[in-house]
């Protein structure tokens, strides 16, 4: 061998051990080989599910690292640990990707994937706009009211025969958000709701995707099993969908010349602080993170809770109960959260048990940090396991029971620090209240129309998820059956 090779593939080792091998003082995991880093050593259930390696914590502990590819990867477990880091600045970014790059029109931008600047004054617009056009607001309650008359009008259309919870949600929930967004509301049969729902799901459901978040090269060699493809064609009916409806949008004010939707509130923005950060490619791509972060998470918790009732119809009749003594068949308001203290329990629970959003969503590391001991490399990706936090067996008792008395001290609703479902510290949801508002009038709703029962033509339900990042139950029939 000459020298020239023995020092090329001396160099060469050398840089595959640098780029490949787990850094110094890394967190414990499992071990890493060059190019594919830890994959080999993921178990495939793990992969499949997205319950983020709740499978590794028994044997590395509150924080493990792993690599995969040259991308340092970091899964945090405890639930002070996760507190610690997240109220952090530095642990609150985005990792950088080419895939989320193209979703958001060629670099970041909005809210969802964007950091820095940009994420902040997006982050703090659209927190005060939905905030002004009022969480509590009577015009967003009475459009949160209309639309769960129509999905609940919808469902009495099947006249007591099965149906999937997934068909009759999505479009229903979109629609709230679309009139927040843009003053218009459509038809249920749209198929501009359609449309929109099947490019938010594709998106959402294409977990193979996430290899190429970490290993970017292989979308070039593998485009189509790698589902970059796929990522590209629903990125880009979302991108034609927001366009639209810029370019269909009216100005709307009320009588004192102030916004009545989203996106007009966002140009009077733009013209008010002259912040080039305000532009129609910023607003288009926070347009479109709406709607992918409100709709199929709420929606997926309302099949779930359909799931529960069907699984525990004791706890359906209880609820029912409750809500027909406190209403006596009048519709519900927000306020009438206080007075609906197992209803409330139950849908944490429901949140709790379905935790639809397992990992979060990933986080990265703006500069090297300290966690629990060890060192973070910069541009870790970070997951934090709100799964773990919300079934903690040592915290929870019987967590694995579907219990919303756990949520309920003294006749009072109890809050509790780990029923974190819409995550924890600076990046947490800021639709959280939305949510939690769609969800109670929703539920009750449904709860006050029909009794719900598994379909005697189909497979009887189980508490099985459909793998995915936002993770609704495995698709299931059910019944209707309209109370009197
Ligand atoms: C049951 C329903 C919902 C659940 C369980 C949920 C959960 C979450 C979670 C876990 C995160 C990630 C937190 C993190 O990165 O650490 C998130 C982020 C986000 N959610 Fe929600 N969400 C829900 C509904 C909504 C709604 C209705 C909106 C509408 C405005 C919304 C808007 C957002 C946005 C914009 C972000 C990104 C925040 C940021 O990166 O700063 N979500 N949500």
């Amino acid at each position: 061998m000459s020298v020239l090779t023995f020092v090329v593939i001396g160099l060469l080792l050398y840089w595959s051990l640098k780029k490949f091998m787990k850094p110094r003082n890394f967190p414990p995991g499992p071990p890493s080989i060059p190019i594919l880093g830890s994959l080999p050593f993921m178990p495939k259930e793990a992969m499949a599910t997205g319950i983020l390696w709740q499978h590794f914590k028994s044997r590395y502990g509150k924080v493990m690292g792993m690599m995969i590819g040259d991308q340092p990867v970091i899964g945090i477990y405890d639930f002070d640990l996760i507190k610690e880091a997240y109220s952090k600045e530095e642990f609150s970014a985005r990792p950088n990707s080419e895939l989320h790059d193209f979703r958001m029109l060629g670099k970041k931008r909005g809210i969802v994937m964007n950091d820095g600047y940009g994420w902040k004054v997006h982050r703090r617009f659209t927190l005060k706009t939905l905030k002004d056009f009022g969480f509590g607001n009577a015009s967003v309650e009475d459009g949160i009211l209309e639309e769960a008359n129509h999905i609940c009008d919808h469902i009495a259309k099947k006249n007591g025969s099965p149906f999937k919870a997934e068909d009759v949600f999505n479009v229903g929930i979109l629609n709230i958000m679309w009139k927040i967004l843009t003053h218009k509301r459509f038809d249920l049969e749209d198929p501009r709701l359609a449309n929109c729902v099947r490019a938010i799901n594709g998106q959402f459901s294409s977990d193979r995707v996430r290899i190429v978040l970490a290993m970017p090269w292989t979308r070039h060699f593998f485009p189509e099993m790698s589902g970059w493809n796929d990522w590209k064609k629903f990125a880009i009916t979302m991108q034609d969908m927001t366009k639209q409806i810029l370019d269909e949008h009216e100005p709307c004010f009320g009588p004192n010349h102030e916004p009545l939707d989203f996106i007009t509130a966002y140009k009077e923005e733009a013209k008010r602080t002259g912040d080039p950060e305000f532009n129609d490619r910023d607003l288009q791509t926070t347009i479109s993170d709406i709607f992918v972060a409100s709709s199929d998470t709420t929606a997926h918790t309302l099949s779930w809770g359909l799931l529960y009732m069907i699984l525990h119809p004791d706890i359906q009749k209880k609820v029912q109960h409750e809500i027909d003594d406190a209403l006596l068949g009048r519709e519900p308001t927000l306020e009438d959260r206080a007075r609906l203290v197992y209803t409330d329990a139950t849908l944490a629970e429901i949140q709790r048990r379905a935790n639809i959003v397992p990992g979060a969503l990933p986080h990265r590391v703006s500069k090297e940090m300290k966690l629990g001991g060890y060192t973070i490399p910069k541009d870790s990706m970070v997951i934090s396991s709100l799964y773990y936090v919300m079934h903690d067996p040592d915290y929870w008792k019987n967590a694995d029971q579907f219990d919303p008395t756990r949520f309920i001290e003294n006749g009072k609703f109890r809050k509790d620090e780990r029923f974190v479902p819409f995550g924890i510290g600076k990046r947490i949801c800021l639709g959280d209240t939305l949510a939690r508002n769609e969800l109670f009038v929703v539920f009750i709703r449904l709860m006050q129309r029909f009794n719900f029962e598994a379909s005697p033509d189909h497979p009887y339900p189980k508490e099985e998820y459909l793998p995915s990042t936002v993770m609704g139950p495995k698709p299931f029939h059910l019944r209707a059956i309209p109370r009197s």
